[in-house]
């Protein structure tokens, strides 16, 4: 396995790995992702062995200019009122974290999408992601790059920890800057549905096109929307506890446990009500309680505590709008009491 800062050159070497068959895992604004070219079923299905992931859960289809939307994506299957929708969200959110399930064309195979006749597809921001997608043809399959239902990855660390002996190569751009994964939107149906809530706000893709739908409540249910709703599915090593800030503040201290704080304020609190011994451990998500620095610290501070001698976790909901809704997602569906 290759393991190798991003340079011109790594980028251009992972593209010829790429471009033979291979798969590499590479940075994007979010977190890292698994690559592999989008138009090569057994490039595709090696993704699925090495992760562990079930064959009903779709990849995301990652491009490098809103142009590509027509290589990958079959816009004249889309009503001319969410075609105007697709046009104003690329026009202002792309690139970004945003990923737009979009009835996918003939030339992304079923094993992308799980059999399903729609393909999420996303611009990723981050240079070296596009500058390796255009170098491959200009669409590159990729989930995170991380086992099936473990904390997805925000630093080439993390990826070659848990899947380094299994890839042709790691692309290391440092830690990724929103820290977690990209909204995921359905504009094919009646109405348009966020089904993972992620680093863009329903808030921003409002503004734009109105009124949206918060399809992931529906991840409650056994019958997902998503396949990526699955209930338990950023699960970390450790028993995980979600709590509201009442919760949190009343939550005594237990030994061999860690908490997660959103933000100091309660920290303070927790530490002047409870009282805990010197040793007690515990971490803030943003010490002024800003969603965007929490959203990036959330997956940093669940690897580092799953690597610690601690046995399990409680941690605090983020305030509920803007991006604390994707760090909520993720709490909810981590945790063992949802
Ligand atoms: O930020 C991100 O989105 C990262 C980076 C690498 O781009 N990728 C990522 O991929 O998080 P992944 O595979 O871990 O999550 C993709 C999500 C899953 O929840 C999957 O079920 C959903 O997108 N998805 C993909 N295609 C879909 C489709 N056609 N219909 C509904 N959901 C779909
Ligand atoms: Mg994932």
């Amino acid at each position: 396995m290759k393991y190798l800062p991003v340079t011109v050159e790594s980028i251009e070497q992972a593209a010829v790995i790429l471009r033979g068959g291979g798969i590499v895992a590479f940075p994007t604004e979010t977190v890292y992702g698994l690559g592999a070219d989008a138009f090569n079923a057994q490039a595709i299905a090696k993704i699925f062995e090495v992760k562990g992931r079930p064959h009903f859960d779709p990849l995301i289809i990652h491009i490098a200019a809103t142009e590509a939307l027509e290589n990958v994506a079959n816009l004249s299957l889309l009503s001319e009122e969410a075609r105007k929708k697709l046009f104003l969200l690329a026009e202002n959110l792309m690139p970004g974290p945003l990923s737009i399930i979009l009835p996918k064309n003939e030339k992304i195979p079923a094993i992308a999408s799980a059999g399903l006749p729609t393909a999420a597809i996303r611009f990723p921001s981050h240079p070296a992601a596009i500058k390796l997608i255009s170098l491959c043809g200009g669409a590159l399959a990729a989930p995170s790059a991380n086992p099936f239902g473990s904390l997805s990855p925000t630093r080439a660390e993390h990826v070659r920890d848990k899947l380094g002996d299994k890839i042709d190569m790691i692309l290391d751009g440092g830690q990724t800057q929103i820290g977690l994964e990209s909204t995921v939107l359905d504009i094919t149906g009646q109405r348009v549905k966020i089904l993972r809530p992620g680093g863009t706000t329903k808030e921003a893709i409002e503004k734009l096109i109105g009124n949206v739908d918060d399809g992931f409540l529906s991840a409650k249910t056994d019958a997902p929307l998503s396949p990526g709703q699955l209930k338990s599915h950023y699960a970390p090593l450790k028993p995980l506890s979600a709590l509201s800030r009442q919760d949190i503040l009343r939550q005594s201290y237990e030994k061999d446990s860690a908490f997660l704080f959103f933000d100091s304020g309660t920290r303070d609190e927790w530490i002047s009500s409870q009282k805990p011994p010197k040793t007690a451990v515990f971490r803030v998500l943003s010490e002024s309680g800003q969603a965007l620095t929490a959203a990036g610290r959330l997956f940093e501070i669940l690897h580092e505590l799953e690597n610690c001698s601690i046995l399990r976790i409680f941690a605090q909901f983020a305030p509920a709008e803007g991006l604390g809704e994707a760090i909520n997602d993720r709490l909810r569906r981590g945790s063992v009491l949802s």
